[in-house]
């Protein structure tokens, strides 16, 4: 059944909104760290459908939040096109070198692709039950991915890094194998998000975290394009879906984005000033965020004084998601989640 995730996102207006939280299953609640520590690794974690659903469960049991996010990772996109990918506990996701995607096999045929990524979607199927099964049948189930340019940064630069270089010249300097990548990633992703919708999700998030590095001609051709592909091609299988855009750090692009990718829904990270989300990005479609993850790791005063300031601002007339800016912080203490929603579910203007 759809919720007041799915509802909102579809222009149904709420006084109290919907609220979840990027990464609220993780590290810092200690009944993950515990399943995380039986699974093995993080990618053990990530690829075990039962495991998958226990941690996906877990803020949902604790939280009630309205909606439950697939736990899974965007990198098992590039892993699942051929690329080699590990997660060493202190420096983050390491990839290895690029697939030649001209000789691969993924160009025409993506079976392989799907038979890799085939306990994620197993998970997909799991969780939905398993809601249902606990009693949270109206809780929304989102799936998600990485977008064509984020994926694209992680498998040229093969790890986490500050400003991505190395995907940016090669970009500008080698467009046409750039564009070939791109192309791919749009293709497969596309597939990924219809095949999580078949197995259950509800709704479905796009993360283009890196979208912020990329002066404006460049964000059009490989963050707005693409995405706007996605979209497109998801809308024919499933019209009804709704889609939400994340394109962390867009900035003075976040309304273009918006416009031009018909995207469902709009994340906004912590840098977006409300009052503008509010006049320029709202009349738009619904807008989801942005409350700093520092301010909930910090809790106290501050943190009840930002939460009512989002509240007051962007929920006026129901056309909002509450949600941090970007993932929840590990050393978060799980009270001080409980204290933004102590201020959400009692809120009154
Ligand atoms: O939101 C959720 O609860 C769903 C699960 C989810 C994870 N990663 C779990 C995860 C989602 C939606 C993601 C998305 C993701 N992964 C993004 C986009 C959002 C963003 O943060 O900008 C990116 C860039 C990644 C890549 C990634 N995965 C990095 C850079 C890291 C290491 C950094 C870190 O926090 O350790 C991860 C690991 C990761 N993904 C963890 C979790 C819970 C921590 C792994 C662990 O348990 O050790």
């Amino acid at each position: 059944m759809n919720g007041k995730l799915y509802q909102t996102l579809k222009d149904n207006l709420y006084h109290i909104p919907p609220v979840w939280f990027m990464r609220q299953a993780g590290r810092y609640l200690p009944e993950y760290l515990k399943t995380r520590a039986t699974a093995g690794s993080f990618l053990d974690l990530c690829y075990s459908p039962s495991f998958a659903t226990e941690v996906t469960l877990q803020p949902i049991r604790r939280f009630q939040f309205d909606a439950a996010i697939l736990f899974s990772d965007i990198l098992v996109i590039p892993h699942a096109l051929g690329q080699h990918l590990e997660f060493s506990p202190n420096h983050g996701p390491q990839l290895g070198e690029l697939p030649d995607l001209e000789t691969s096999e993924f160009i025409e045929n993506t079976n392989q692709f799907h038979v890799n990524l085939s306990p994620v979607y197993e998970a997909v199927s799991s969780i939905r039950s398993q809601l249902d099964r606990e009693g949270f049948s109206t809780t929304d189930l989102i799936g998600f991915s990485g977008a064509p340019w984020t994926l694209a940064c992680y498998m040229i630069d093969r790890k986490g890094t500050k400003d991505f270089n190395e995907t940016r010249v090669m970009a500008i300097a080698n467009e046409q194998k750039f564009s070939q990548l791109i192309d791919v990633l749009t293709k497969v992703i596309s597939e990924y998000l219809i095949e999580q919708i078949n197995r259950g999700a509800n709704i479905v998030q796009i993360f283009d975290s890196w979208s912020g590095v990329l002066p404006p001609d460049q964000f059009r051709k490989w963050v707005i394009n693409p995405t706007k592909k996605i979209v497109e091609a998801v809308r024919i299988k499933h019209p009804e879906t709704p889609i939400i855009g994340f394109p962390k750090g867009a900035a003075f692009l976040y309304e273009e984005y918006a416009k031009e990718t018909k995207i469902d829904g709009l994340g906004i990270d912590t840098q977006v000033p409300i009052e503008y989300a509010a006049r320029y990005l709202q009349p738009i479609c619904p807008v989801q965020g942005n409350l700093d993850p520092m301010t909930l790791r910090a809790g106290g005063k501050e943190l009840d004084r930002q939460t009512k300031k989002i509240l007051d601002t962007l929920s006026e007339d129901g056309r909002f998601v509450f949600n941090l800016g970007h993932g929840i912080d590990k050393d978060t203490p799980p009270e001080h989640v409980e204290q933004v929603l102590k201020i959400i579910r009692d809120y009154h203007s």
